[in-house]
């Protein structure tokens, strides 16, 4: 949304004209799924699509929220009461972001919000992750805080975790704080030491969305991650992370096939999103296909977080792209979105296809997003 429409929006609401606007991205991964919360590596990058806030500070503790976007618009409630509110699910982002930021910083004190976001929700590019990251720059920037990126993130999270109720890992927040403009970002999300890897100019990345509404997907989300937990426990580790392939091959019959499987993903995951960091700074195009491929494979069908629909809009890609891309599911899965890095030459031959087959397969539409990796709100 224009900063001028954010205005108009916020004139409407508070008879002021606001002080202050931040903005922070959205995400897509190109690789490393499920592997965050296992202290393994990720390969995400920001995108051009994010939650973007108009602000003035209050002399008050009263946080005042407008959200465009969202059913029911309005919600307020005051700092030194932060309940959680079941009837105005969006509005918990903002409760809890600012829940765990006053732990920090308690002289922090009301805002009148105006929050627009182009994420779209719901799809695995974590819409949330973006929210919580602008209402901490927000504060941040109102109430001129000492917050880094790593520890933004770490807010966000948090939130989720304590407040919101989904016990996800450090990606999304991270990359909607510190990516980098024209770059994906390997990610150790044990350390939290990250670097840079540009993407080649000559390819775009492609962002489809499935449409398949995704579903259980917070208990299905949490269920896997106790499944691994269970398997590093019985390893006496604190994370998949530190069980080799051998290790797990070894111990196959002490786990149930479940277990094994979930550990199988994990594992060769990590391994797969360093080898794409390479092929990337190497420009190879065929390896990283590859490894997208196999990426994709494993989510399906040792993680099982795929759907019908997102298998079909791979397969449907894949014909087109062979070799000279790459492409599979991204983010939690349950639905939402695949992604793929495409020779920018082939993006009209992949539009084609999907809207060839994509609609006769399954009887839906996918919208297709051509995005930029956009720069983090912190960087
Ligand atoms: C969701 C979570 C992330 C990560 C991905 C799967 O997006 O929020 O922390 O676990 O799923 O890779």
């Amino acid at each position: 949304m224009s900063e001028n429409r954010l205005i108009q929006l916020f004139e409407q609401q508070f008879k002021s004209t606001p002080t202050h606007f931040f903005h922070a991205p959205g995400r897509v991964n190109l690789i490393g799924d499920h592997t965050d919360y296992n202290d393994g590596f990720v390969l995400p990058a920001a995108i051009n699509f994010g939650t973007s806030i108009a602000a003035t500070v209050r002399d008050d503790k009263q946080v005042r929220v407008y959200a465009h976007d969202c059913e029911r618009q309005i919600s307020q409630f005051s700092l030194d009461d932060i309940q959680f509110d079941a009837d105005m699910m969006w509005s918990n982002y903002v409760r809890g972001t600012l829940k765990i930021l006053l732990a920090s910083y308690p002289q922090i004190n009301g805002a009148n919000l105006v929050v627009s976001g182009n994420v779209p929700q719901g799809a695995g590019l974590s819409s949330s992750a973006s929210f919580e990251m602008a209402i901490v720059k927000a504060f941040a920037g109102l109430y001129q805080l000492d917050i880094d990126g790593v520890k933004a993130a770490l807010v966000g999270q948090k939130a989720e975790n304590t407040f919101v109720g989904c016990n996800c890992g450090i990606m999304d927040q991270l990359i909607s704080a510190m990516g980098k403009e024209d770059h994906a970002m390997l990610l150790d999300c044990r350390d939290l030491s990250f670097e840079d890897a540009p993407l080649p100019s000559q390819m775009s990345l492609l962002i489809v969305n499935s449409n398949v509404k995704r579903g259980l997907v917070d208990s299905e989300y949490n269920l896997r991650r106790q499944q691994c937990e269970q398997v590093a426990e019985h390893f006496k580790q604190s994370a998949l992370r530190d069980i080799t392939f051998a290790q797990l091959q070894s111990a196959r019959n002490e786990l149930t096939e479940v277990q094994y499987r979930r550990a199988r993903h994990v594992i060769t995951e990590n391994e797969r999103t360093i080898g794409a960091l390479h092929a990337l700074k190497n420009s190879d195009i065929a390896a990283l296909s590859e490894l997208m491929k196999a990426s994709h494979q494993s989510l399906r069908d040792d993680f099982e977080v795929t759907t019908k629909e997102m298998d079909g809009l791979v397969e449907i890609i894949e014909q087109v792209i062979g070799n000279q891309g790459g492409v599979r599911m991204t983010g939690g899965g349950f639905g939402g979105c695949v992604v793929a890095l495409v020779a920018s030459t082939m993006v009209s031959q992949v539009e084609q296809a999907i809207s060839d087959n994509y609609y006769k397969r399954f009887g839906l539409q996918a919208d297709i997003y051509i995005c930029t990796a956009a720069q983090g709100a912190f960087r």
